[in-house]
């Protein structure tokens, strides 16, 4: 491995295709750790030791949809469903609040039952009841309209994985009935009606290579996200996918420090996913680059059920449980968690 995109990159130069697949191609523990030392001195020069948290508000399983590493795709029949009422999302976002949450986040599968006059209800509810937090929605594509609505009921922040930036491993992820224009089309759509925006990948997924993940990163060099998700694929037992190999926890820490380096200001979640494939995996996102944690905020009746992979962690515990015990896992890093939006600063 040639060492020069490393330094180049760390020097804030952009990388060609070529150059980005190079650095992951050539990963290497050695590489991971400058690349990581880089990314927590950019961090701190922009959010100090803060980590910012977002509840997590899982509305429902329900979704048109049949992307096939997703676990709740429609097809799966021994998915059990749920949806949760307005006046259930109010509550997670009472005890949210009294958490110290400031962002709460609205995530559901492509539910018909969600329409733009069912979601302006919750949004208009949420920012009258408490104005000092932001309202994130992660519902998947909708139409420019919908969008446009949605953002003037209140909504601040849409979050909307990629999931791939190549048109061909996109077809392989997804039924055809999906396209990977569409989905950049609603990406587009949610910048220019004034949201900040979150896109993001899976680590790891099937048919992935060192050459669409660069296609990835130049996605991200160019797009400037305002947040950006990434975690490893796991593998969920009812789809297609069921015995495909899982992501690796060291190549998503590897991607944060790059992300991070790319655009310094992007907001980065340590996910749950990545806590899922290794007990300290949050915690090494964090030490990677990361700058966020999305806490489940649901209701732990209905945890189990918005399973999008095998194993996922926080199933059985309540909020606050989660809440107090990210708080120690960050003090054990030297990190604390902050109570404000969290807003991007750039
Ligand atoms: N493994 C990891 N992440 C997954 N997602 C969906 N299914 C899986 C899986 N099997 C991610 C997708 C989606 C987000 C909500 O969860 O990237 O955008
Ligand atoms: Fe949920 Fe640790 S964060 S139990």
């Amino acid at each position: 491995m040639s060492d020069f995109p490393i330094k180049k990159l760390m020097d804030g130069g952009a990388l060609s295709l070529e150059e980005y697949e190079s650095l992951i191609s050539g990963y290497s523990d050695e590489a991971a750790e400058l690349l990581a030392k880089r990314a927590l001195e950019l961090k701190k020069e922009i959010y100090g030791d803060a980590v910012f948290v977002r509840g997590l508000i899982e509305i429902s399983n329900y979704c048109k949809n049949d992307c096939l590493y997703c676990g709740i795709r429609r097809s799966n029949k021994n998915a059990d469903r749920y949806r949760l009422s307005e006046e259930q999302i109010i509550e997670c976002c009472d005890e949210g609040y009294k958490l110290g949450f400031r962002t709460f986040v609205l995530q559901g599968g492509e539910d018909a039952y969600y329409t733009d006059e069912v979601l302006i209800g919750i949004i208009k509810t949420i920012k009258g009841k408490y104005p000092d937090c932001a309202v994130t929605l992660s519902l998947g594509e909708r139409s420019y309209e919908s969008y446009k609505r949605l953002f003037d009921a209140g909504a601040d922040r849409y979050l909307l994985r990629h999931e791939t930036a190549d048109k061909e491993h996109y077809e392989k992820l997804h039924p055809s009935e999906l396209s990977f224009d569409n989905r950049m089309r609603c990406l587009k759509d949610l910048r220019k009606i004034g949201y900040q925006v979150g896109c993001g990948f899976m680590v790891g997924s099937p048919y992935q290579t060192p050459k669409t993940l660069a296609k990835d990163l130049k996605f991200i060099e160019e797009f400037k996200p305002d947040m950006c998700g990434i975690g490893p694929f796991v593998p969920h037992h009812d789809t297609p996918f069921a015995h495909e190999k899982q992501g690796s926890a060291k190549l998503t820490c590897y991607l944060l420090s790059i992300i991070r380096i790319i655009y310094p200001p992007v907001l980065l979640p340590s996910t749950t996913a990545l806590g899922t494939i290794d007990p300290y995996g949050r915690e090494k996102g964090i030490l990677a680059g990361a700058n966020v944690l999305m806490p489940n905020l649901s209701p732990v009746s209905v945890r189990k059920k918005y399973e999008l992979y095998d194993n996922k962690i926080c199933t059985g515990e309540e909020s606050a449980q989660c809440k107090n015990c990210l708080e120690q896992r960050m003090l054990s890093i030297g990190c604390k968690l902050a109570v404000d939006r969290g807003d991007i600063k750039k």
